[in-house]
This record gives C-alpha cells, structure tokens and sequence, in this order.
C-alpha cells in the first residue's frame, strides 16, 4: 500500500516536471530599463500605414550592458535583454503650444535571450506589457517570433545601436536599416523628411 503511494506520488513529479518544461518560461518585466543604454528613438510620420494607430507616440530602444555586446558582435548572449518603449505624447499649451511632451507609457515590447528556456524560438522569449504590465495571450506571443524570425542573419534583431554621440556618421548597417526596412517604410523619410540628407545633414558621411 505504502509502496503504491509513493509511486503515485513519483508520476506525480514526473507528470509536473513535464508539464512545468512544456510551459513557456514567462519573460520578467525588465526593472530598471530606463537606466540601460539608450539605443534610439523612432517616431512615426503621417505618410506610413501605421500613423493612425502608432501616429503621435515615442518609441524609445534601451539595451541591458549584455545586449550592448550583442549589437556590438551580432550574436546576443544568454542574459541580453532588448526592450522598446512606446509613449503616449501630450501637446504642450499656452507658450509651449506645438511641443509635443513624453506621456505616460502604452507598452513595453521585451525580448530576453536564453538559448536554453526560449530553444523553440530562436532563443529568445518574446512579451510585451501593455500599459497596466498585464502580458499577451499566448497566440499573440506567436507573432513576435514569426516576424522577427525574418532578422536570422542579425540574430533575430532589427534595431541597430546607433554611433556613439559626436561620431556624426551613420553606420553602414543603420543607413542599411533607414532604407530598407520594411516597417520603418524608407519612402517616408524621403517623402516626409525630403530624404537622408535633409534629415540628417551629415548624411553625406554614411559609408
Ligand atoms: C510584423 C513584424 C513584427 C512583429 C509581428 C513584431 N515585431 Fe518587434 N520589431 C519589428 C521591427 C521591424 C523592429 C525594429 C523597429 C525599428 O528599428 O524601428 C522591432 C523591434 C522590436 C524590439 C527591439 C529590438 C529589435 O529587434 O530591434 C523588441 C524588443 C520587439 N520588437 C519585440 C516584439 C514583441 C514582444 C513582439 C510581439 C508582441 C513583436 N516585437 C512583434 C517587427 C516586428
């Protein structure tokens, strides 16, 4: 009878253990992020697709010190954390009139590379927090991995770490980005911004 019992209670771990290792480990929220490595901002302009839903908000890129390395070498290690930022912008009154000023935050796309708990996608575990730190359902979780599959020459990443502040010049790779990426929609910048050099002066100076 006894010896019954613990058998029963034996399958039991077993039957947990397996379970516990089929569930996806859930990404932690990334404390401290804002005092990571600031890696860029975007902002969306009227002409792309996704201004009526993403028009008039920030997105700000911060790496942890481990995916700094990452963008540095284009392999990320275990531990490497990316986050991008989305903010709601509030319009400036009175004497700031036309100021559009950081809002409160909309959501908070992580990515955390662990090749050995996120093995079935690329290594990285994929969550977004929306603006109360609830997380996605499980089916949405899926679209992360599906698209950022795309970026396997890059690790599975699309951002890149732009040049250190006094450079003046784009990397080959972030110029790559501006004009290629289908998301960021490269007509915009030329139509918008009336291109590169415009925009960015020293422009000139990407190689
Ligand atoms: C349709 C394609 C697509 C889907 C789906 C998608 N992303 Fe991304 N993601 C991108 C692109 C493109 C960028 C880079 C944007 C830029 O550089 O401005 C990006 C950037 C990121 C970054 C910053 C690191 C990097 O790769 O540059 C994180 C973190 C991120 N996404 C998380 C997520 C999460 C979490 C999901 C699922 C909820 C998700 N993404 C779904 C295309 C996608």
């Amino acid at each position: 009878m006894e010896s019954s019992v613990k058998k029963f209670a034996i399958l039991l771990a077993i039957a947990a253990a397996i379970a516990a290792a089929e569930k996806t480990a859930e990404v932690p929220f990334p404390d401290g992020y804002r005092s990571w490595q600031h890696v860029k901002s975007v902002i969306v302009g009227p002409e792309h697709q996704s201004y009526a839903t993403e028009g008039g908000k920030i997105y700000q890129f911060y790496a942890n010190p481990q995916a700094v390395e990452g963008y540095r070498a284009g392999r990320f290690p275990n531990g490497a954390i990316l986050v991008r930022e989305t903010l709601r912008t509030i319009a400036g009154e009175g004497g700031s009139k036309g100021i559009l000023n950081e809002g409160e935050r909309n959501a908070l796309d992580v990515m955390v590379k662990d090749d050995r708990l996120y093995r079935d996608t690329g290594g990285w575990g994929f969550e977004t927090f929306d603006s109360k730190n609830a997380r996605l359902a499980e089916k949405d979780r899926a679209q992360c991995y599906a698209c950022h599959a795309k970026q396997k020459d890059h690790d599975l990443v699309f951002s890149t770490l732009r040049a250190a502040a006094g450079a003046g010049t784009l990397s080959g790779d972030v110029k790559r980005q501006l004009t290629t990426d289908p998301y960021l929609n490269a007509g915009t910048y030329e139509r918008y911004y009336g291109g590169l050099e415009t925009m960015m002066p020293w422009a000139g100076d990407v190689r």
